[in-house]
Parts: structure tokens; C-alpha cells; sequence
């Protein structure tokens, strides 16, 4: 039987394959890494309350790619995207555009209507920028030597129209997901349960030294 692909929200048995599959790009130092594993903590303790929530992407039981994102605190319709990654052998076939789609539902689904994404302009990320211009992200702002001396700042926004019935179904033209729409129905599902309801949920602050936005 083929496996089954699909994007969820990810369980904490998830943890050993998403900081592998962070490890297994190469561009993410252990420090880098070692924030994952602290901003998986914070989804796990309290999703709401931490303002990270992690989707992973699986092959079957394997989780080949995961994504991070939260509402940003103190706005009304912003949503940050952290961190989108593919595991180095799973590169090339839809996996971090069917991430990406599942968090623009679910940035829509709380109401938001812009997901905000800041990068480095190393030249290791330069698939990182064309992806998010792929996914129809724009280029809004690039601060010099903010990382570092010659590694600038691109903040890439997305915004989002709201939702409609078809906003819930994949679109992934070079990896055609089986049943991916009654995955994200699901997922919407468990998102509201997981993590209360979002939509009345109170505002929250981030804790601080965490941070803002994942390269
Ligand atoms: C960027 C990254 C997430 C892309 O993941 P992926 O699963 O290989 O991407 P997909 O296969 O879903 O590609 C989606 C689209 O982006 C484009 N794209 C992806 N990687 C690309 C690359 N290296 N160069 C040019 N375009 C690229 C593809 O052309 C594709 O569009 P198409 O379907 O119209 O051809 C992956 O390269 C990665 O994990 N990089 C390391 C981690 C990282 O830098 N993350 C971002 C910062 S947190």
C-alpha cells in the first residue's frame, strides 16, 4: 500500500525527526537547532501561551519536513512564520510548499491575514528566499548587516486573502498529496482543540529573550 503524506500538527513524538531534519540542511548552527528544540518545548507546555505551534510533514510514520509558526503579539492580523525545513533528501518535492499552504489556512482560520518572515541574505538561504517568492511571498524590507557584518536582514511578508471552502485544499502541483483535504479539514479541527479556540483566545506576550523570527 502507498504511504499516506500528509500535514498535521506535530506530535511530541515528533521531536527526534524534526531536529534531524533541521540538522540535515546544513545551514542551521547547533545553536539554531538547540532553539528549535526550545520553541518545541513551548508548543508542547502550552501552544497558546508560548505562541509557537509546529506542523510536521509525514511519509507514512516519517516526518520529512516541519514548519513553526505563531500569531505575533500586540497585532491584530500578523502571523510570523519561524522555521520551514525539509529533510536534505525529501528537498524538491512539494514538502515545504504543502507546509507553507497549511499555515496560510491556519494564520486565516485565527482571523489573521498577513504571515511575516524574516531571513538571512546568506547565500546558503538563497532557496529559502526563491521558495518564499515561489509561494507568492514579496520582499519588503532588508536591513544591512543585521545578523552580522554582510549577513542582512530580508523580511519576506505573504498576504492573505480570506478563507473560502477551496482555500482548504492542497495545492501542490509536483507533489499531488492523497486526501489532503480531508487532512487539513482534520487538522483545522484538531488545531481549535489543541489549542483551545483561537479565535476568543486572550492576547499573549512572547517570552522574552526568545528570538523574533527564525532565519
Ligand atoms: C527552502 C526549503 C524549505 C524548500 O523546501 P522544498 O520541500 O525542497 O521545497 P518544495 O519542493 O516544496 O518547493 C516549492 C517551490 O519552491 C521552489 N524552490 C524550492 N527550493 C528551491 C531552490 N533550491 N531553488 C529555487 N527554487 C526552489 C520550487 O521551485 C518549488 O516551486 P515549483 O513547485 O513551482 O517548482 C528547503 O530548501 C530547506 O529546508 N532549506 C533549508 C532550511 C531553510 O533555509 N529554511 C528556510 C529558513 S527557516
Amino acid at each position: 500500500m502507498p504511504f499516506q503524506s500528509s500535514v498535521a500538527p506535530s506530535l511530541p513524538s515528533d521531536r527526534a525527526a524534526i531536529l534531524a531534519c533541521a540538522r540535515s540542511v546544513g545551514v542551521f548552527t547547533e545553536e539554531e537547532v538547540a532553539t528549535v528544540d526550545e520553541l518545541f518545548d513551548g508548543y508542547l507546555r502550552d501552544a497558546q501561551k508560548s505562541g509557537y505551534n509546529f506542523f510536521s510533514y509525514r511519509d507514512g510514520d516519517a516526518v520529512s519536513g516541519f514548519a513553526c509558526w505563531g500569531p505575533t503579539s500586540l497585532s491584530k492580523g500578523a502571523a510570523d512564520l519561524y522555521w520551514i525545513c525539509t529533510a536534505q533528501e525529501a528537498q524538491g518535492k512539494g514538502v515545504a510548499a504543502a507546509l507553507f499552504r497549511a499555515v496560510e489556512d491556519a494564520v486565516r482560520s485565527i482571523g489573521r491575514w498577513l504571515i511575516v518572515i524574516w531571513t538571512s541574505s546568506r547565500p546558503d538561504y538563497q532557496p529559502a528566499r526563491d521558495f518564499y517568492l515561489r509561494m507568492g511571498c514579496e520582499l519588503v524590507a532588508q536591513i544591512a548587516d543585521f545578523y552580522d557584518r554582510g549577513e542582512d536582514l530580508c523580511v519576506f511578508i505573504r498576504r492573505l486573502q480570506p478563507p473560502t471552502s477551496k482555500s482548504l485544499i492542497a495545492r501542490s502541483p509536483r507533489h499531488p498529496i492523497s486526501k489532503l483535504s480531508q487532512s487539513l479539514s482534520k487538522l483545522s479541527v484538531n488545531f481549535k482543540t489543541r489549542h483551545i479556540d483561537l479565535l476568543t483566545a486572550p492576547r499573549y506576550t512572547k517570552p522574552p529573550g526568545q528570538r523574533a523570527g527564525g532565519l
